[in-house]
């Protein structure tokens, strides 16, 4: 097969790097891809959200099987572009449809989602301009800190987490007013639940699923979890704290009901889900869905997944995943963000990145990179996944930090305390 991956990060990378042994492939394209994809495959410099250009690439180089990486083409339908259209209908692919990216573009969606299949999640109320009265009166009722979410997609800027209830009042004004744009004209406001989170993933063909290696990210900026948030610096697959009896009550109260859920209310949904969980005293409950793999988790759980992924990405797509195997490979797997200096605030791009050759045994995902000549230049803010095995989480990540250490350029900066709270 000739397999197209859209998307220019990390996750795209390693999604790229697992694709390419496969002996399915035929060729590999990345759509846009970055200075580390073109090792791989093919660089098509074409947006993610140019689905005429995708087009074009797609018929140009007869390609059978699309992944779409991130979650903005499918929220803008992708997807449905490509099954809507005679020349492209037979085509694979793995991305749900605009109906079930909904679980990611609209939370109010997704809390109705949770709510009419018992999965449990934080206590919530939706709210409008027009309902701000009642979002005040439910703000009141509720403890401190206050959970505020714009109900659509803001670049993970849509979350406000606050201690004080007038604060609270006046964000929530803010928000409706256009703080977010429109992605904020719906607020969702949350119960806060306390405990400690993971992520965990399943690839599904919109009736049977398959749960990949879960894993935890490290979203602050700072050690110790402290600073802005950022798209993430770092994440460990296994989670210490998802233990055999952890899974099986996410399995039966979340994975399968979600899988189910979709297929009874009649949303095909081929694709990953992306569970955002929290453990609450031994219980999972649900704090967000994604219509996608995580960045950078998937920099780390593509390093425990020893079947053939692209087996799994065309199960998913022809609706034969029951037929698949999944094994996973025992080591742990960790990968660390190394970030430009400033980020994510305002940071430099374009800085020359010296070192590669001295990495020993690490495996090295670009995240926001691009050729220069024949210089490998940062291009964002989260610059270089450097990810590695070991047998135990610190065996892993002594492994990721020592090649960090050698990879050069001005501003570099990663978090060392990565599973400070697990070990
Ligand atoms: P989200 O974009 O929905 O993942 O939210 C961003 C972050 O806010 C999450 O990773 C959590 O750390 C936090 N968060 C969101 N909802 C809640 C909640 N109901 N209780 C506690 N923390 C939350
Ligand atoms: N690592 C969190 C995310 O991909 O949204």
């Amino acid at each position: 097969m000739n397999i197209l991956v859209v998307g220019s990060g990390g996750r795209e990378h390693a999604m790229a790097w697992k694709i390419k042994p496969s002996p399915k492939v035929n060729k590999l394209f990345i759509a846009p891809g970055n200075a580390g994809t073109r090792e791989l495959g093919t660089n098509i410099p074409v947006g993610v959200t140019d689905f005429e250009g995708l087009k074009k690439a797609i018929l140009d180089n007869q390609i059978d099987l699309v992944v779409v990486g991130p979650e903005v083409p499918l929220c803008e339908g992708l997807t449905d572009f490509i099954l809507n259209d005679d020349q492209l209908k037979n085509l694979k692919v793995v991305g749900p449809q605009k109906q079930g990216a909904m679980l990611e573009g609209s939370k109010d969606f997704a809390k109705e989602f949770m709510q009419r299949h018992q999965i449990p999640t934080a206590r919530y109320q939706t709210v409008t301009v027009d309902t701000l009265s009642e979002g005040l009166a439910f703000l009141s009722s509720l403890k401190a800190p206050y959970v505020l979410k714009a109900d659509g997609l803001a670049a993970g800027k849509g979350v406000l987490i606050i201690s004080s209830l007038e604060e609270a009042e006046k964000s929530l004004k803010e928000m409706l007013a256009g703080q977010f744009g429109s992605a904020s004209s719906k607020v969702v406001i949350e119960e806060f639940l306390s405990g400690i989170e993971c992520s965990v993933f399943a690839i599904t063909d919109g009736i049977n699923y398959k749960i990949l290696p879960e894993a935890k990210d490290y979203k602050r900026i700072g050690e110790g979890d402290t600073g802005l948030n950022t798209g993430g610096m770092g994440a460990i697959s296994p989670v210490p704290f998802c233990d055999a009896r952890f899974m099986k009550k996410v399995e039966d109260a979340i994975v399968r009901p979600t899988v189910a859920g979709l297929a009874n209310e009649n949303i095909p949904y081929k694709g990953f889900i992306f569970f955002g969980l929290i453990n609450c005293n031994g219980d999972p409950y649900v704090i967000e869905y994604n219509v996608r793999m995580g960045d950078p988790e998937t920099e780390a759980v593509m390093l425990r997944i020893k079947s053939d992924f692209v087996d799994l990405l065309e199960g998913a797509a022809t609706g034969t995943l029951a037929d698949k195997a999944i094994e996973f490979d025992p080591r742990t797997a960790v990968t660390v963000m190394m970030v430009s200096g400033g980020y994510p605030g305002d940071y430099a791009k374009g800085k020359v990145m010296t070192g590669f050759e001295k990495n020993e045994g690490s495996i090295l995902f670009h995240a926001g990179t691009k050729l220069s000549g024949n210089a490998v230049v940062t291009d964002g803010g989260r610059v270089l996944a450097v990810s590695s095995y070991g047998n135990s989480i610190n065996e892993a990540l002594a492994l990721s930090y020592s090649n960090a250490a050698k990879i050069d350029f001005e501003g570099k900066y990663y978090r060392k305390d990565l599973g400070f709270d697990l070990v």
